[in-house]
């Protein structure tokens, strides 16, 4: 039975046997093949969804909290965990918190997150500190926290467990593709996930390319195949808060997808390295592409995920009409979050079809007649 990427993986992670195990049987999300994408796009390429928010509270989040509050909970010293977040991390950190028995507080900017996120860390039992600045104000305030507080866990994405759990994303991808894939278009905002995705892949890379028939060692035409075999990066931000594709920090970042409304990354300086090393690139999606992205791919092909992880679809959009993807490769996506998240976008950009009636054979056969 499966029972959570730290039972599933536990051989490339940072836990032992004394390592108490809090887990909601995250991780083993499907990876999705979009066919009517495909076709829509005129693609000469395959298009993968590794559909993340079909994990316990929704977003990607959860599998860097289990590895985070396991290993807090190893530690006998630590009664709390806290963060700042844009919501996703709150409401993951919220319930492995409560699974674990520890405290949580979370470091929210004042009625900028998606209502159900909101709704989330509420219903798991989170204290809650709302403050009026953005991400990045509660993110300096978490590193202070950091410092001083040694019963309180940080499990912020700086904490490097959250990594951990999180680079099992590309174990699976492999798993799931039988092979690397050739293109990997993620979501980014304070940068944590486009580095665990890159340590997952090299991991993965380093332990399939290990046996060179030719020497039986790392020559130099085995580190050739190696790079070869890395999927190309590409991460995508918000025009309204581009840090990373634009080389300046955002002092007040503006976009539609709350999660990735964040002006200065915590893990910047790793994020450039990961695009330079893969040969990737960052780039932008305005607010309006992300909304046409998550329309595209909920009436395409039924994944509803969040305004943030449409981002990932914009940017393969994008990229294809600039014929930037090679024929007959293999491109994942990550949809970081699930859409009912946040369904006030939908109420608000989205065109409703919705016909009120009589409550009568007649009258909804009418409706039927007239489509
Ligand atoms: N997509 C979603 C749905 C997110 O919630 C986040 C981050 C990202 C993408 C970007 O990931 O920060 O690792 O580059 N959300 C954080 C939070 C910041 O607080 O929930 P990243």
């Amino acid at each position: 039975m499966y029972s959570g990427l730290i039972n599933n993986y536990r051989s490339v992670l940072p836990v032992n046997d004394k390592t108490p195990i809090v887990s909601l049987h995250e991780g083993n999300t499907p990876l999705i093949r979009f066919y009517n994408l495909e076709k829509y796009l005129g693609a000469n390429f395959s298009i993968y969804g590794k559909f993340e928010g079909l994990n316990p509270t929704g977003s990607f989040k959860d599998r860097g909290m289990t590895m985070a509050v396991s290993k807090a909970l190893e530690n006998k010293n630590i009664d709390s965990v806290i963060c700042a977040s844009t919501g996703n991390t709150s409401a993951s950190a919220a319930a492995y918190a409560a699974r674990a028995n520890l405290k949580c507080f979370v470091i929210i900017p004042d009625g900028q997150i998606a209502f159900g996120k909101l709704a989330q860390a509420i219903a798991y039992g989170a204290k809650i500190i709302q403050i009026n600045g953005n991400f990045d104000d509660g993110m300096s305030i978490i590193k202070n926290i950091a410092d001083e507080q040694s019963n309180v866990c940080v499990v912020n994405s700086l904490n490097p467990f959250r990594i951990q759990g999180q680079k099992t994303i590309s174990y699976e991808i492999f798993d799931q593709l039988g092979k690397l894939p050739d293109y990997h278009f993620l979501p980014v905002g304070n940068a944590g996930n486009i580095n665990a995705h890159w340590i997952g892949y090299k991991e993965i890379s380093g332990q399939s390319f290990n046996h060179c028939n030719l020497c039986s060692g790392n020559c130099e035409y085995m580190s050739s195949i190696k790079h070869a075999e890395l999927p190309v990066i590409i991460g995508y931000q918000a025009i309204g808060a581009a840090p990373l594709a634009t080389g300046k920090t955002f002092d007040n970042p503006r976009t539609i997808a709350t999660a990735i409304k964040i002006g200065n990354p915590v893990s910047s300086e790793g994020a450039l390295g990961v695009v330079e090393e893969s040969s990737g690139w960052f780039d932008t999606s305005s607010d309006d592409e992300i909304v046409d992205a998550q329309k595209i791919l909920a009436k395409k092909e039924g994944v509803f995920c969040e305004p943030a992880s449409a981002i990932s679809i914009s940017g393969l959009i994008k990229e294809n009409e600039n014929k930037k993807i090679n024929e007959n490769s293999s491109v994942v996506c990550t949809l970081t979050g699930n859409g009912l998240k946040d369904p006030d976008i939908v109420m608000q950009k989205y065109t409703k079809d919705v016909k009120k009636v009589d409550p009568t054979f007649k009258s909804v056969k009418d409706v039927l007649m007239n489509i």
